[in-house]
């Protein structure tokens, strides 16, 4: 189980009200005691913070904001005593506009070596005066901004998020010394942000309306997907193997479908990437199976363990997915109890071993997320599902930091019955479940590698098995199922022998 701490959210040391490195090392023992094994770090390094960190200007530093190159150090050396592996984030698709190349592309002139860095193009019409072609950016508007000397820049992403050329070789070898940084300080390993973006298609051509229909990440799009990152991956994976121990990739890589995500974990590319069906599935039980079924089904041949998402600093937290309320987080109770019985990794988001919910009233001028600013607030962007951790107390910022300064996003009041504190003193907490079946999951050999076979079940029930002697059963109907076998763990109360709906069970059979 890989722990995501977004850092900004987790916990805060010097009380400016943003988490930092120090905080995140305070707290490795509520990870370990949780039962991670590894912790996935969101962007630390010195940044504008154009998009909470994903706008890089320097890649072998910690922005003062979230602590030091010391405080990295530190965190890694206890994490690991801890017996927590540390991933940090890679951002390759493109730098801040502040980083000193950005700055030097603008300072040079068209056809500079400063500019190949980057993909400047002129425009299109009589002056130049139209965006190279009609891409459009991730968080809204053209992927195109126009700089004073009337060449335009490639920005996929926010304009202060500039796309770096992946055929420079310059930009390779800086990626393979930025590796190089952080595997010599004892990263053991990566996520690769936008995994499946790096290469575009020279020609940078229109995007035809086919491709459009067909989503954003459709076999032949011009800049999702493209043949050349493979080689990319490839000359990463030789990098980490040089290294001692056992150093590792997760890409972030979204595709249409399980065989272009298998192409990423060739045995000589990436050991996993995400894995986000799961994540985009609704509540419902053919929806879920397909979901593990094509993930599972894909990786098999290439040799590489699939990964469990349900949810991230990218997306509606599940609880409020699946419904919201009571329902939702029955559901996510069930739904914990599924995917840590799979086969493969599982990412949990922080805050989701608390049951939190996505924070949906946050006052508009304390929006951050560029896509909220670049939509004009058509879309809302992904704010409420980064709102600071509760950890203890009755009041904001319920041990977020010291004293009672603001956290960066205000906590709901309610959020004081979610706390960390609250919830371990609670055995029908949602913290409990997380501590009890990930403990369980460790020590039960039927929940380590290898498949699952799923067994005839009532429609809307979901039943699988992991040995001969181990079975979890998830009820997405609405009517209760009976069930046989000692009931090892169950995501609620289990009243005689039939299994609530929105309830599952691990069954000793
Ligand atoms: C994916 C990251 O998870 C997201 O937070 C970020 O905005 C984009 N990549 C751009 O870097």
């Amino acid at each position: 189980m890989i722990y995501q701490v977004y850092v900004r959210s987790f916990a805060d040391s010097d009380g400016d009200g943003v988490g930092d490195l120090p905080g995140v090392r305070s707290r490795l023992p509520y990870i370990a005691a949780l039962g991670a094994d590894a912790i996935w770090l969101n962007p630390f390094y010195p940044s504008p913070q154009a998009d909470a960190g994903y706008d890089v200007s320097d890649y072998r530093d910690v922005d003062p904001r979230f602590g030091t190159l010391a405080d990295f150090d530190g965190l890694v050396a206890d994490a690991h005593a801890a017996g927590l592996r540390v991933i940090v984030d890679l951002v390759p698709n493109h730098t801040s506009s502040q980083h000193p190349w950005f700055q030097a592309a603008l300072a040079s002139p068209r056809g500079s070596r400063e500019r190949s860095r980057y993909l400047f193009r002129e425009g299109r019409g009589p002056d130049g005066s139209e965006p190279p072609n009609n891409w459009l950016s991730v968080f809204g508007g053209p992927a195109w901004t126009r700089v004073p000397d009337g060449q335009w820049y490639l920005n996929l992403f926010d304009s202060a998020q500039p796309d770096l050329d992946w055929t420079s070789e310059e930009v390779r070898a800086e990626f393979d010394s930025i590796l190089r940084f952080w595997l010599d300080r004892g990263a053991d390993g990566f996520r690769i942000d936008v995994a499946h973006g790096l290469a575009k298609d020279p020609a940078l051509p229109d995007i035809s309306s086919d491709y459009v229909a067909a989503g954003p990440a459709g076999v032949g799009h011009p800049h999702w997907d493209q043949d050349e990152v493979h080689e990319v991956y490839r000359r990463w994976r030789r990098i980490a193997d040089s290294y001692p121990g056992e150093r590792a990739f997760v890409g972030e890589v979204w595709v249409h479908t399980t065989e272009q995500l298998a192409r990423y974990l060739r045995p000589d590319e990436l050991q996993t990437a995400f894995n986000f069906n799961l994540l985009l599935a609704p509540w419902d039980a053919a929806a879920m199976r397909d979901a593990i079924d094509a993930s599972i089904g894909a990786l098999t041949p290439v040799g590489a363990a699939p990964t469990w998402v349900l949810s991230n600093h990218d997306v509606t937290r599940h609880v409020t997915r699946y419904g919201g309320g009571e329902a939702g987080i029955h559901r996510a109770r069930a739904a914990a109890l599924m995917v840590f019985a799979l086969p493969g990794g599982a990412y949990v988001y922080q805050g989701e071993e608390l049951g939190l919910e996505e924070v949906l009233d946050l006052p508009d001028a304390l929006r951050q997320d560029p896509t909220f600013r670049r939509t004009a607030g058509a879309e809302i962007g992904r704010d409420g599902c980064r709102v600071p951790i509760p950890w203890s107390g009755d009041a904001p910022p319920f041990g977020f930091g010291p004293g009672s300064g603001e956290p960066w996003l205000p906590q709901p009041a309610h959020w004081k019955d979610l706390t960390a504190e609250r919830e371990a003193a609670d055995p029908d907490s949602m913290l409990a479940l997380y501590r009890a079946a990930l403990a369980l999951r460790r020590e039960s050999p039927a929940l380590g590698d290898g498949t699952l076979t799923w067994l005839d079940s009532p429609p809307g029930v979901l039943t699988f098995r992991r040995s001969a002697d181990f079975t979890c059963v998830v009820n997405l109907s609405a009517d209760p199922v009976p069930i046989s076998g000692e009931i090892l763990l169950s995501s609620g109360p289990i009243p005689g022998t039939e299994l609530p709906p929105d309830t599952a069970a691990w069954l000793a059979t």
